[in-house]
């Protein structure tokens, strides 16, 4: 326990992010441990069975990143996911039979050896820690021993991580809940444009130097975009027409309420300095800025407009185009995508968040089919 114990204040220190604290964590075992080359650990989404690349360490070969899986698709992983067995291979190349992307790219870095241990939090499956190494059966029972120790110390920081961010959005969603039965927005908005949100991060993610992590937080914060429409009156809020001039002031009011209510959720979980909880405070600061400044509540222009709200923004007025509304029919996606088209020509939206709702509208429908408002 005195590895835990001179480890701790680096990976439970806040201030960075999981990745940066994995790498740190990585350094310190190669000292003791030079044979592993790779750290990574993939998070698991049980509403979409999906098994996602959140963050890694790579000393050798090329990351792997935005890829994602389903794990029944695996049945080697999804056996280790529900016994709970940690799984050493000591040489890779006599045992991958399968031509999946993920075990072309194992045997195209020249990992030879591997060391999986998969991860839980509260007794619930989470997610896999994988150790890699370029030497064949580098993971005897001592090493095993060793990393098991550091495995469950990145189990805790993530589980760690995990639960802050589920009590903040527990929280908002007790909130939301309440403003759920003022019939504003429905649930399933938020569940669509949360996974167009992740969709778009993944598409922009190369070009912007984003990281899973960052993706995955994207996804986790976009529905809150709208919290601080609780704070709004029923009679602004529920009005049937159109709002007019100081009635529209009352409306855009509900950006500033909302960073109040995040501050202070952030503040009462006292993680303001979790290094992803500023991606919670700019989707909701800055999600109806637009690029040529016409948006509100600063008239931001341009690269000051953080990427995660320049694509919650797209997801968001995406969705509000393809939903049906008392006061418009539902849009086809050709139809909202024309209309998001004129808003890049105008300067207000980002193009690339703007093009890969158009590339993936085949994932777009299935999201769509399987979050449909009934009403
Ligand atoms: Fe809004
Ligand atoms: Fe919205």
């Amino acid at each position: 326990m005195a590895i835990q114990h001179a480890l701790a204040p680096h990976l439970f220190d806040s201030d960075s992010t999981l990745t940066q604290r994995l790498g740190i964590l990585h350094e310190r075992i190669l000292n003791a441990i030079p044979s592993v080359d790779r750290i990574a650990v993939a998070i698991y989404d049980a509403a979409d069975d999906k098994l996602k690349t959140f963050i890694n360490s790579t000393r050798r070969g090329e990351a792997i990143t935005s890829y994602e899986f389903k794990l029944s698709d695996s049945p080697s992983l999804y056996k280790l996911a529900t016994s709970g067995e940690p799984r050493v291979i000591d040489e890779i190349q006599a045992v991958i039979k399968s031509n999946t992307l993920h075990s072309n790219w194992l045997l195209k870095q020249g990992y030879r050896s591997l060391f999986t241990l998969p991860i839980y939090d509260n007794g619930e499956f989470i997610g896999f820690i994988f150790f890699d190494s370029i030497v064949q059966a580098a993971f005897n029972q001592e090493v095993q021993r060793d990393l098991s120790l550091y495995a469950s110390l990145i189990n805790m920081s993530i589980s760690n991580e995990f639960s802050a961010v589920r009590s903040i959005v527990a929280s908002a969603k007790v909130a939301r809940d309440f403003a759920n039965l003022r019939d504003f927005e429905t649930g399933t908005h938020l569940e669509r444009m949360a996974r167009y949100s992740r969709i778009i991060a993944k598409a922009v993610a190369p070009r912007h130097q984003l990281s899973d992590e960052f993706v995955e937080h994207v996804f986790l914060f976009a529905p809150l975009h709208d919290i601080g429409k609780i704070g709004i009156p029923d009679s602004v809020l529920l009005k049937p027409g159109p709002l007019d001039d100081s009635e529209r002031l009352i409306m855009q009011s509900h950006v500033g309420k909302g960073c109040e209510i995040v501050q202070k959720i952030l503040g009462d979980f006292a993680i303001q300095h979790l290094a992803d909880s500023r991606i919670m405070l700019n989707i909701v600061k800055f999600h109806h800025e637009h690029l040529d400044g016409s948006g509100y509540p600063n008239g931001l222009s341009g690269n000051d407009i953080p990427m995660e709200a320049r694509i919650v923004t797209v997801a968001d007025i995406f969705d509000a185009l393809t939903s049906k509304r008392p006061y418009k029919p539902v849009w086809t996606i050709q139809e909202a995508c024309a209309e998001l088209d004129k808003m890049v020509g105008a300067g207000k939206l980002d193009r690339n968040c703007v093009d890969a709702v158009l590339e993936n509208s085949a994932e777009i429908e299935r999201i769509q089919s399987r979050y449909q408002d009934y009403f």
